[in-house]
């Protein structure tokens, strides 16, 4: 949408451009006049002056008596008759446009553009103008109807109204009547409550309406129907929603052609290729689909095809190289794939390439080395793979080079270093190997943004004094080997305000004081994340860093206590400090900054009581206080973070009741963690009122009572559906961790939003498991083992139909365990031991694939598979368990029904999202396969 904007902001300004070079302020030639003007005229003109403010005196020459000299005026040298008034941009304001104007009677030129005319109407006198050729009143702030009397101006050759976004026609029919009109802007003129689509004049060679709010079905009304003069069309903006518009082909003398941004589908017609004169194609940001047909390049003419932001498919044509006079190619955001033609090295011309956002494979071709004129190349997000060709480095003009999240390999070229004009560098999330050292970057003085990742063995090897030749403003060099030292040459960066050097395998200690004035007073970021990286004397820097607004210093081995500076850096709105070696307690002043979204400890050992003046921070959306040693009571103040999001107090040592907070004040909380705490008492029914929580994990504490059956009512895991809210989190090493009751710790980013878990476990809860909890049915981990809950395992179990773990043991539940549950088809890991459960165990589906008899241990008078056959059973049976191995076959093969494959299926699509996941789970989808290697090869399967 920023793009789209953009590129509309361009066009207008380039338009405004051209006709500034045209029809220029006081620009025509012969604006002397021998004869002076005539004594009513210039009454009229000077009343039009004092109905106006000029506070940049621009009429200033309206002085004297030659009105034919004063500035924006010509006359006819003839007869002295004002024929030219033209106060573009003249800076006037004024809310009424004076009727003296009408004196002047032989006007054929009015250019009122860029002006202030505060929201008043057009004037229906203008419509008296009859030898008016040129009318421009855009972007001038009227506002209100167009009158239709303007349908009057019999020998208007020129109008424009672009640029008001207050004005509307509702009428379209006067347009007609202009039977000379050549040019005619209505762009940001409301057309959508117009009547009478009369034909357009077939005199019109520019027709611009971007932004009209033309209704979606303008094919069906006849405006564009006499259209045959057509040289320039833009209709972009618009809800314009049908296939390629065929009126359009008939005229081939078109050379601009915009149709971007609106809803237009299908296919691109062959007969495209008749069009010949065509310079500027955007067909950009609409449904288009199918191949980029040959016809397309045929167009030889065209200097600028942007077809980005559709639906195209295929390979790009190797044809693509006969459109030599291109400028800018755009073919981001389609379905392209194959590789790149090497033909593409034939656009001499081409000075921005953009094939972000496709399936294109392969190498980036050496021909593209031949485009000398190319300035920006965008290629992200592809399936690139190979390295870059030495070739490249003949991009001399390369300003801008984005070819970041590919495959690509190898090292970086070493004549990279002559690419003296690159502005901004982005290469991260590729597979980057070698070395990179001052070669490099040896002429490159203008970059300013850097960012480089490679997941592999890049390293950048500079010596220590080296001073590099560019000022950066911008660098991320991340997930590649910058250390063990941390660079000095960032010392002479002075422009430099986003530093992200996580994971980049620097091992240091550095001077705190000296790292506050030379960085952070500059900065508006830092992220040294997962490195190796102590500060000495953090606790005791003086300086207030202004203006930064996060500090990442995740995974190093900070110690001592919570830096008190921090307190006074009140711009901060994110600061994690995560999994470092903090200790003492966290300050009071910590409740001045006030702008702080993300608060992040966790992993330190902080202890003493959790500052109550936290809930100053009414902004804060994560806090994570996680495993540290805080003790006491929950601040009652945390009622007061209502923006909070992200609740993680797990693994301290507080000592509270289960705090009574309510949906009211926490509406958008959405995991809270309050696990391997002191806390007591029941769980409060306000709890259920929490609309969006979705992750509750309250084990290993000492809480009493029941589940509250208004637990069904937690509408976030009904539905189970969640936007990650998260975003732009991840660049940040910060991540949340929620640790399994079972010991083992799980890591969770973008997943996030899948995840929807209660835990209970290893508390004192009693009663039966409420049947309203099988309401739940987004619910993926269900874990309530270690308490007293008695009764049955509610009938309804099977509704649970995402539910992937499922861990009831060591309760006092009984009776049998309810059929239902081999509906789970994503169950992968169950519990049922140390229960007094009873009877068959169901068999079927997913529960085929969960073996392991343990998982129902210690239930005495439970029978059937994995445990020992039920005696009863097998009477009444006819799959008798005679000789054993035989009816085991019979068992597998039944059980390998449609519903076990689909079981399975479901079960890999969802670790596919839940990646996190992967490395738990990968023990138990090793077996799973073997168990498909035997299915599809029974002859194998002999015991
Ligand atoms: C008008 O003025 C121009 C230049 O000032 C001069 O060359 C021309 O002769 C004058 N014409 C008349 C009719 O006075
Ligand atoms: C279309 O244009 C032709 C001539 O160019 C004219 O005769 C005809 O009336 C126009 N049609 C309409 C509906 O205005
Ligand atoms: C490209 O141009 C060459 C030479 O004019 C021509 O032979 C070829 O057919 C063209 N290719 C395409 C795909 O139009
Ligand atoms: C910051 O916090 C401290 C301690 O809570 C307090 O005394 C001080 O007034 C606060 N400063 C500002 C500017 O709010
Ligand atoms: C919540 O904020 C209000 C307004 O700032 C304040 O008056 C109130 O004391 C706070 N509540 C708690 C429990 O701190």
């Amino acid at each position: 949408m920023q793009k789209s904007t953009t590129s509309l902001l361009i066009l207008v300004c380039a338009f405004s451009l051209l006709s500034t070079l045209k029809f220029g302020y006081g620009s025509i030639v012969g604006a002397y006049s021998n004869k002076s003007c005539i004594e009513n005229e210039k009454q009229a003109l000077l009343i039009l002056k004092n109905s106006l403010i000029d506070e940049s005196n621009n009429l200033s020459s309206w002085v004297g008596d030659d009105c034919c000299a004063w500035h924006g005026i010509s006359c006819n040298k003839r007869t002295g008759r004002v024929i030219q008034l033209d106060l573009r941009g003249a800076g006037l304001k004024g809310d009424e446009i004076n009727s003296s104007l009408l004196h002047l009677k032989y006007l054929s030129y009015l250019d009122l553009s860029f002006n202030d005319f505060e929201e008043t109407r057009i004037p229906e006198f203008l419509s008296w103008f009859k030898d008016l050729t040129y009318l421009n009143l855009s972007n001038s702030n009227f506002k209100g109807l167009v009158p239709r009397h303007l349908g009057n101006l019999s020998s208007l050759r020129y109008l424009d109204l672009n640029g008001n976004p207050l004005l509307s026609i509702d009428d379209m029919g006067w347009l007609s009547k202009l039977s000379l009109l050549e040019h005619l802007d209505l762009s940001g003129v409301d057309l959508s409550g117009a009547n009478n689509w009369f034909p357009l004049p077939s005199s019109i060679t520019v027709l611009v309406m971007i932004n009209c709010h033309l209704p979606e079905k303008i094919d069906s009304y006849p405006i564009f129907m006499n259209l045959t003069s057509l040289v320039s069309l833009d209709l972009s903006y618009n809800y314009l929603k049908s296939s390629f518009p065929l009126w359009v082909l008939n005229n081939s003398d078109i050379e601009n052609l915009v149709l971007g941004s609106n809803q237009f589908n299908g296919q691109i017609p062959n007969s495209i290729e008749k069009m010949t004169s065509l310079t500027v194609l955007n067909l950009g940001s609409n449904n288009f689909q199918g191949l980029i047909l040959e016809s397309l390049v045929a167009l030889t003419s065209l200097t600028d095809l942007d077809i980005s932001h559709n639906s195209f498919q295929g390979f790009i044509p190797d044809g693509i190289g006969n459109l030599t006079s291109l400028s800018r190619l755009d073919l981001s955001f389609n379905g392209f794939r194959g590789s790149i033609p090497p033909s593409i090295g034939n656009l001499k011309s081409l000075s921005k390439l953009d094939l972000s956002s496709n399936k294109l494979n392969g190498s980036i071709p050496h021909e593209i080395g031949r485009l000398a004129e190319l300035t920006q190349l965008y290629s992200q997000t592809n399936e690139l793979s190979g390295g870059l060709p030495e070739s490249f480095c003949q991009l001399s003009k390369l300003k801008i080079l984005y070819i970041y999240d590919n495959h690509l390999s190898g090292s970086l070229p070493k004549c990279f270093g002559e690419l003296s004009n690159i502005e901004q560098l982005y290469l991260m999330g590729n597979a980057w190997e070698g070395i990179l050292s001052e070669h490099h970057f040896f002429s490159l003085s203008k970059l300013a943004y850097l960012a480089i990742s490679s997941g592999s063995n890049l390293v950048l090897n500079v010596s220590s004094n080296w001073v590099p030749p560019f000022q950066l403003r911008y660098i991320y060099l991340q997930s590649m080997t910058v250390g063990p030292k941390f660079p000095r040459w960032l010392q002479t960066q002075k422009q430099i305000s986003y530093i992200f050097l996580a994971n980049s395998g620097i091992s240091d200690i550095i001077p705190a004081d000296w790292f506050v004035s030379v960085f952070v007073s500059r900065l508006k970021s830092i992220d040294l994340s997962d490195n190796d990286i102590n500060f000495e004397g953090l606790s005791s820097v003086s300086a207030a860093p202004v203006g930064l607004n996060t500090l990442a210093l995740s995974n190093n081995r900070f110690s001592g206590e919570f830096p008190a500076f921090l307190c006074n850096v009140k711009s901060l709105s994110t600061l994690i400090l995560s999994n470092n070696k903090f200790t003492g307690e966290l300050p009071q002043c910590l409740g001045n900054l006030t702008e702080l979204t993300h608060f992040d400890v966790m992993n330190n050992s902080f202890s003493g009581e959790i500052p109550a003046a936290l809930g100053n921070l009414v902004h804060l959306n994560y806090l994570n206080l996680h495993n540290n040693s805080f003790h006491g009571k929950i601040p009652l103040s945390f009622q007061n973070l209502t923006e909070l999001v992200t609740l993680d107090l797990g693994k301290n040592n507080l000592n509270d009741n289960f705090p009574p907070w309510t949906g009211e004040q926490l509406p958008r909380l959405k995991y809270l963690i309050l696990r391997s705490n002191n806390l007591y008492g029941n769980i409060p029914a306000q709890l259920c009122s929490c609309p969006s929580i979705q992750l509750l994990n309250l084990a290993q504490n000492q809480i009493t009572g029941n589940i509250p059956s208004c637990f069904g009512n937690l509408i976030a895991m009904i539905e189970g559906e969640s936007e990650v809210l998260h975003p732009g989190f991840s660049y940040l090493s910060g991540q949340m961790i929620v640790d399994d009751a079972k010991g083992y710790e799980l890591r969770y980013t973008s997943t996030l939003g899948y995840l929807f878990s209660i835990d209970l476990s290893d508390n004192d809860i009693r009663g039966e498991i409420p049947e309203e909890l099988m309401d739940l049915g987004g619910l993926v981990n269900l874990d309530l083992s270690g308490n007293q809950l008695s009764g049955r395992i509610p009938e309804g179990i099977g509704e649970l139909s995402k539910l992937e773990y499922l861990d009831l043991s060591k309760n006092k539940l009984s009776g049998r365990i309810p059929q239902s549950l081999s509906d789970l088809s994503f169950l992968s890991r169950l519990n049922l031991s140390f229960n007094n459960l009873s009877g068959k165990i169901p068999t079927g589906n997913q529960l085929q694939t969960l073996e392991d008899p343990s998982i129902y241990a210690g239930n005495n008078n439970l029978c059937g598979q994995p445990l020992k056959s039920c005696i009863t059973d097998a009477k009444s049976d006819h799959r008798k368990d005679d000789t054993g191995s035989y009816d085991e076959h019979i068992w597998f093969y039944t059980g390998i029904s449609p519903g076990f494959f689909v079981g399975l299926l479901g079960f890999c699509a969802s670790l596919y999202f839940i990646d996190s996941w992967r490395l738990s789970y990968f023990y138990s989808v090793e077996r799973v396969s073997e168990k498909i290697a035997i299915a599809l090869f029974p002859r194998k399967f002999q015991y």
